[in-house]
């Protein structure tokens, strides 16, 4: 696996050829019909998602091709006839509980035959695990992989063509990673509205799985991502979530000269009182410039992911992160020179193969130092054919759970002060939905990505609001509606 980080090339951004656009939309016409036969009635169709936003974004599109297909969106899982599990292969317990999960999907089928499972995502890259499934789980009939993930009525049209099983996973030789464009989208209710503006992953990080299951980093075409912008906006969304592993090298490979900033700029220019978020930062290219976009901006969130992953500068070289603690620090002090209402949050990984307590020690200060809005703590997980997993790795994981637990005390008291500390401030919230059990009340989320609840009768889900906070708990905030 090793070369492939070798072949790394300046790749030019492609998309799918629209040829094969077109001719799954008329297989997504062709199936209507087949699927109406076989089920006897108009199927219902459940897709259910592991793993990272990128994933969920997936998903719609693979529902938005399954309502194309004449399907109805199933209430539950059980009453479903078309049930697709979505995988994610960052850690081994995620692949664990998903392997769990399908077996009980067994009772589903020897209840009713008709139905059909497939598995489709990040976990469907492994060779290994494909193999697993197919010796496994033969209940399992339809299994793909993130590359072809537009071809699902292709697939879906061979299985109801007479085929038992059909499969078609990437394993690596010599596919593309291009960007389908123009698939139906169910988009998810609500505010928020997830836009792939990249995919895949050239930077190795040695703990991670993701660069071998998604492929090559390739940058969307701006004039599609504009579009897609506009169509969210059009929609009456307020939120648009930009996706990208690491969105900050966006534009590489692309024959339209473009940074990440810039494409910003061209989104913050679209008309419209929205907010615009994006994510996963990586600190090696967030540059001064991309700061500056931020801080001028009255659109874009003042609220950045920026993962550190640890505070060793021998850690994060073994980790293969192109950074250092001094330089990340410096983002940070930029950012809040420029933005004082900035905030943070990141991922933490514990544990790394040979990282000491000492080493660890390190984090905790470098926390204490940023002091996060949030953090998402994970505990190191081997992950086969990553550079990482070969790494002597002494510590054991009763003691690395000990040191989690330290982080998450560290994190809880900062949240702690700092949201009491935000008591008195006012804030711009989005208006979200009415709170469960609490006549008249409302929540909306606030710039910093917090949870504000308030009295608001009969106030209109999608709005702007001013709210000043009454209260900071540590992970939510009340207030009043000004
Ligand atoms: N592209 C993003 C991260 C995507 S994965 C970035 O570079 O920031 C999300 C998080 O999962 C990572 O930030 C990391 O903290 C964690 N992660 C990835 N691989 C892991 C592994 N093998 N074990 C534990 N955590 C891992
Ligand atoms: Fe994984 Fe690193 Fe790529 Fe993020 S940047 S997806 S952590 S390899
Ligand atoms: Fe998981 Fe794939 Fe995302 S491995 S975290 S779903 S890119």
């Amino acid at each position: 696996m090793l070369n492939e980080e070798l072949q790394i090339e300046q790749k030019r951004a492609t998309s799918v050829p629209r040829e094969e656009i077109m001719r799954q939309w008329e297989l997504m016409g062709q199936n209507r019909e087949l699927l109406v036969r076989r089920m006897g009635y108009t199927p219902r169709a459940w897709v259910r998602t592991f793993g990272c936003q990128g994933n969920v974004a997936d998903s719609e599109k693979i529902m938005g091709m399954l309502l194309d297909m004449g399907c109805v969106q199933a209430t539950s899982e059980k009453e479903a006839d078309i049930i697709i599990y979505n995988t994610c292969a960052i850690r081994e317990n995620a692949e664990i509980r998903l392997l769990s999960t399908v077996g009980e999907l067994k009772r589903l089928k020897a209840a009713n035959p008709n139905i059909m499972i497939g598995l489709c995502g990040c976990m469907m890259q492994q060779e290994g695990i494909v193999m697993q499934i197919r010796r496994s789980y033969p209940f399992v009939e339809l299994i793909f992989g993130t590359h072809v993930l537009h071809t699902l009525p292709k697939l879906i049209n061979r299985l109801l063509s007479g085929e038992r099983r059909v499969m078609d996973c990437y394993e690596g030789e010599g596919r593309e990673n291009l960007i389908p464009e123009g698939l139906p989208i169910k988009r998810a209710q609500g505010n928020q509205a997830s836009l792939q503006i990249m995919n895949g992953c050239d930077n190795f990080c040695s703990y991670c799985i993701v660069p071998y299951v998604r492929g090559r980093e390739v940058s969307r075409k701006p004039d599609e991502i504009i579009r897609e912008a506009k169509e969210i906006l059009a929609m009456g969304y307020k939120e648009i979530l930009l996706l990208g592993q690491n969105v900050n090298s966006y534009g590489k490979g692309l024959d339209e000269k473009i940074t990440f900033a810039q494409l910003l700029e061209r989104i913050e220019a679209l008309k419209g009182d929205f907010r615009i978020r994006f994510m996963t930062s990586h600190p090696k290219d967030c540059t001064k410039e991309l700061i500056d976009v931020i801080a001028r901006s009255k659109k874009i969130c003042h609220s950045i992911h920026l993962p550190v992953q640890s505070g060793s500068d021998r850690v994060l070289g073994q980790m293969n992160r192109h950074y250092t603690r001094e330089h990340y620090l410096s983002l940070i002090n930029y950012a809040r020179e420029k933005m004082p209402d900035v905030t943070f949050t990141t991922d933490i990984i514990v544990g790394f193969p040979g990282e000491t307590y000492k080493e660890f020690q390190q984090t905790i200060a470098l926390c204490k130092q940023v002091r996060y809005q949030a953090m998402f703590t994970f505990i190191y997980s081997p992950r086969p054919g990553t550079r990482a997993a070969t790494m002597p790795d002494p510590i054991d994981y009763k003691e690395k759970t000990k040191w989690l637990n330290e982080l998450l005390a560290v994190q809880h008291q900062i949240s702690e002060e700092d949201n009491k500390a935000a008591q008195g401030k006012l804030m711009r919230v989005l208006v979200e939905d009415k709170v469960q059990n609490k006549e008249g009340w409302m929540y909306g989320i606030c710039e910093n990505g917090m949870v504000v609840k308030f009295m608001a009768e009969g106030i209109q889900k999608g709005r702007f609001v001013d709210v000043k906070i009454t209260k900071g708990m540590r992970s939510e905030y009340e207030g009043v509606l000004l």
